[in-house]
């Protein structure tokens, strides 16, 4: 008999879901599998999630894919992280565009190689006026390169310092026009930031889950945002209910 257990009802749903998707090296290693396996089967389990994201009604997602750190790896793993993502772009462009998702790119797009910078050129074109759901993928990503190169356009547009505020500073980042993450996932149990949205998550919520990506599925996301429910979130007051006074 499929007796499928009653749904817990969400009491929040987080607007904006980050995830940093770790473990897939880990996975793979678990599975006596070479690392860039775990790299496709953590590509394969993106296609899970986001549909998970978009019905559970989460209007942004950002992915951390690769970081600026990642440059540092060896160079068979790099490069084959690099066509997996051009291979990803090209099988599942049209549609993630029928399914009306926004594609963004977060990050610096120098140093990728030419045809790479087409496609996630092109990709953000052609999705543009979508808006059922904002995907910003994280790629050649890190916090730290993303200030210093707002504040290089800063000065180089010799802004008056007086018109310096926390909020144009969020639009001189790669996620101009995002709002904040609420609830950051990191996958695999490591319990760190490693670079990834060090701004934008002054006040968002962590959740850091055991599971390796390749393996974190729907009722995982689901689990995270029933977390997220039961979360206080205070910004500094006493309680996120209280009277303004
Ligand atoms: C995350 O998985 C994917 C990228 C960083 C590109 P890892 O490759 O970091 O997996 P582990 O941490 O080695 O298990
Ligand atoms: C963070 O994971 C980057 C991505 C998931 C793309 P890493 O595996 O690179 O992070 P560290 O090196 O363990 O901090
Ligand atoms: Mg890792």
């Amino acid at each position: 008999m499929n007796k499928s257990k009653p749904q817990k009802k969400f009491t929040k749903i987080p607007q904006h879901i980050a995830i940093i998707m770790d473990g897939n090296g880990r996975w793979a290693a678990a599975h006596g599998l070479p690392r860039l396996a775990g790299h496709k089967a953590g590509t394969e389990n993106l296609r899970q999630v986001l549909r998970a994201a978009v019905e559970f009604g989460v209007k942004y997602l950002t992915i951390y894919a690769f970081s600026t750190e990642n440059w540092r790896r060896p160079k068979e793993e790099v490069k084959g992280l690099m066509l997996i993502v051009e291979d990803v772009i090209e099988r599942e462009l049209a549609e993630l565009h029928r399914e009306g998702v926004q594609l963004r790119h977060i990050g610096r797009l120098e140093g990728l190689r030419p045809q790479l910078i087409e496609k996630i050129k092109a990709a953000i074109e052609l999705t543009k006026d979508n808006k059922r759901l904002v995907l910003c993928i994280a790629f050649n990503y890190g916090g730290r390169d993303e200030i210093a190169c707002a504040i290089k356009r800063m000065l180089n547009e010799q802004l008056d310092p007086d018109t310096v505020s926390e909020d144009l500073i969020g639009e001189y980042l790669f996620t101009s026009g995002v709002p904040d993450p609420d609830l950051i996932v990191r996958t695999s149990g490591e319990m760190r930031i490693s670079n990834f949205l060090i701004w934008q998550s002054a006040y968002a919520e962590w959740y850091i889950s055991p599971t390796y990506w390749p393996d974190f599925d729907k009722e995982e996301l689901r689990k995270a945002i029933i977390e997220f429910g039961l979360r206080d979130r205070r910004y500094g007051k006493i309680s996120s209910n209280q009277v303004e006074s």
